[in-house]
């Protein structure tokens, strides 16, 4: 089973990519979160992608797509995994495409979050992410129970670099020209789903689930 989240900055993918991954037991792979990591330990991956992330533009495909292959490659990614932010151009999408098929795999789903570009700025404004987890707050929407503390496992929680308002309309113009013609390119495939990212988080999760064992490509238990 290898879904993806596609969808805008802010539309919720690492939010429902952690209850999907649960729910499925496969990894949820952000490569904004590996790619993260690599920044906070100061590797040389990091330090190259830190100047494309900091102006909001998308790293170049071929520090992600090693990056991304590396990873779906791994031992815990065998039964399948939720891709999150990644495809996010065309060209990842084909590489990605013909990755899969060589280990006798394939997309079961692209899940399409879909939010209002208002609605996304609210949201990436007030973001605060657990660094440990990767769990995700909101200061109006969802605070943590203990300022700055994550719910889930108590580590600290923080903004995000390009979570300010010239990276943030930045990002979203990227996402509008390089990501959104991914949606074209999977429905002519016969593999995209629409869903309504407004609504609460849970009922969020129940209807992309809805949506991934309702599909003709997906076989789930
Ligand atoms: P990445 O980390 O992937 O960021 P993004 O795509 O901009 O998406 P976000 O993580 O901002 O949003 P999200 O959809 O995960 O929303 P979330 O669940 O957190 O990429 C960062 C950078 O890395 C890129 O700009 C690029 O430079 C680089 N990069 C990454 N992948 C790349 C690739 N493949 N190729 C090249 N470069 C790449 O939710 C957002 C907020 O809303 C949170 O506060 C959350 O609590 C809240 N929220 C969520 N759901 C709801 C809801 N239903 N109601 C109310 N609030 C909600
Ligand atoms: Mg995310």
């Amino acid at each position: 089973m290898n879904i993806i989240l596609l969808g805008a900055p802010g539309a919720g993918k690492g939010t429902q990519g952690l209850s999907l991954a649960e729910k499925f037991k496969i990894p949820q792979i952000s490569t904004g979160d590996i790619l993260r990591a690599n920044v906070r330990n100061r590797t040389q991956l990091g330090l190259k992608a830190k100047e494309f992330m900091d102006k909001g533009a998308l790293v170049p495909d071929d520090i992600v797509v090693n990056m991304l292959v590396d990873r779906i490659n791994a031992e815990d990614a065998k039964a399948g995994c939720i891709l999150d932010g990644f495809p996010r151009n065309i060209n990842q999408a084909e590489v990605l495409e013909k990755t899969l098929a060589s280990m006798g795999k394939s997309i079961s789903t692209v899940i399409g979050i879909e939010v209002d570009r208002k609605e996304l700025v609210r949201r990436l404004s007030g973001r605060r992410v657990c660094r440990k987890c990767g769990a995700s707050y909101h200061v109006i929407f969802s605070p943590p129970l203990n300022i700055g503390m994550c719910d889930k496992c108590g580590s600290e929680i923080y903004q995000r670099d390009d979570d300010k308002e010239d990276t943030i309309e930045a990002r979203l113009k990227v996402y509008e020209s390089e990501t959104f013609p991914l949606v074209d390119y999977y429905s002519r495939k016969g593999l995209y789903r629409a869903i309504d990212g407004k609504g609460s988080v849970d009922q969020i999760t129940l209807t992309i689930v809805g949506a991934i064992e309702g599909s003709d490509n997906s076989k789930v238990s």
